[in-house]
């Protein structure tokens, strides 16, 4: 190579190398440009520089000077480049830490589940097992076989739809007890949760479908008493210090009848929109079965004898939980039901 040729290189050297640089559009295009041009192992520079050996002994000088000129002004755009990209870079820290975290999904059981199963798990310790019936129903064992008469105005309460071939909603889970009875021998004593339908309005406590829990014990010599010490077992199990109360109540099936309020959960008593005022929520009804379904089952009702109740799970999460609608239980809205996530 000749000092002029080696001149013409260093200066192309420069004139590309200033050009890269300028194009440089962000740190790490620069840091690119940096090694490709005056890095020492493989640079351009480097390379240039190992021509050097090649020209005559008196022109290696003024090419050595030469290179040192291209080598320094490039370093001097690539600084240059560098600190006017860190001056455009946005002030502050990379990183965010006041952005959200990404939603995470949280599955969740929902309330009328949780309620159901601590309610199972409660009787199961006084010896309950859990039996299921059909939702379509005939009317002989949602009705007659529970000693509704036909055309009884407490059918109007009980208003359902009625399918093809004569089934309709079960209006209770109370056929179960039937069906129950039908399949085993006494003493029985069983739960059965299920859904039940009517024709309600569907309002802060009513839903036209809906969550209910069927229990009835039968055995030689059950009282009324034995209603009472149970179901305010569970009370007491399930709310803790809760007080209770039994009214006087009617259903076809059972002789006497009662319901069960609990105290209101979202206002302990004092009355609010969730308990109409009154700081009482109903829960369930219940009675002394009546002498005709043991009959209407098969049973000799001089023999036995039983309790039975019917519980809305639905009913029983308002009061705990301190829900003011019903009808939060059915939307479906994830916001509502991700609070019961563990
Ligand atoms: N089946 C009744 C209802 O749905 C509740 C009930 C069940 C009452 C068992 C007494 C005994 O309203």
């Amino acid at each position: 190579m000749t000092l002029d040729e080696f001149r013409k290189a260093a200066d192309k050297l420069e004139r590309d190398g200033l050009a890269m640089v300028a194009k440089a559009a962000d740190a790490d295009a620069l840091t690119a440009a940096r090694t490709a041009l005056v890095g020492r192992k493989s640079g351009k520079l480097t390379e240039l520089m190992g021509a050097l050996p090649s020209l005559p002994a008196d022109a290696r000088r003024e090419a050595g000077a030469a290179a040192n000129r291209a080598k320094q002004a490039l370093e001097a755009a690539l600084d240059a480049r560098a600190a006017a990209l860190a001056a455009a870079a946005p002030a502050g820290p990379a990183l965010d830490p006041t952005m959200p975290a990404r939603h995470v999904w949280r599955g969740a059981k929902h309330p009328v589940t949780i309620v159901l199963e601590e309610v199972i798990a409660i009787f199961r310790e006084l010896g309950f097992t859990v039996a299921t019936g059909p939702e379509a129903e005939t009317e002989w064992y949602n009705f007659s076989a529970l000693n509704f008469p036909p055309d009884h105005p407490a059918l109007d309460m009980q208003d359902t739809l009625y399918l093809e071939g004569g089934a309709l909603l079960r209006t209770h889970t109370s056929p179960v007890q039937v069906r129950t009875l039908q399949a085993y021998p006494p003493p029985i004593r069983i739960l059965a949760p299920g859904n039940a339908y009517r024709r309600d309005f569907f309002d802060a406590s009513h839903a036209p479908m809906f969550a209910q829990v069927e229990g009835m014990a039968v055995d030689e010599g059950i009282t009324f008493a034995d209603l009472k010490a149970t179901l305010t077992h569970f009370a007491n199990r399930f709310f803790g210090a809760t007080r209770t109360r039994f009214r006087p109540s009617y259903f076809p099936f059972t002789e006497p009848s009662a319901e069960m309020d609990v105290t209101c959960g979202v206002c302990h008593g004092t009355g609010c929109s969730a308990c109409k005022g009154t700081g009482w929520i109903e829960i369930l009804g219940s009675g002394l079965m009546h002498p005709k379904v043991l009959e209407a089952a098969g049973l000799d009702s001089t023999r036995y004898s039983g309790w039975a109740f019917g519980m809305g799970p639905g009913r029983v999460a308002l009061a705990r939980y301190g829900i003011p609608d019903i009808r939060l239980l059915y939307d479906s809205d994830v916001a509502f039901l991700e609070q019961f996530a563990k």
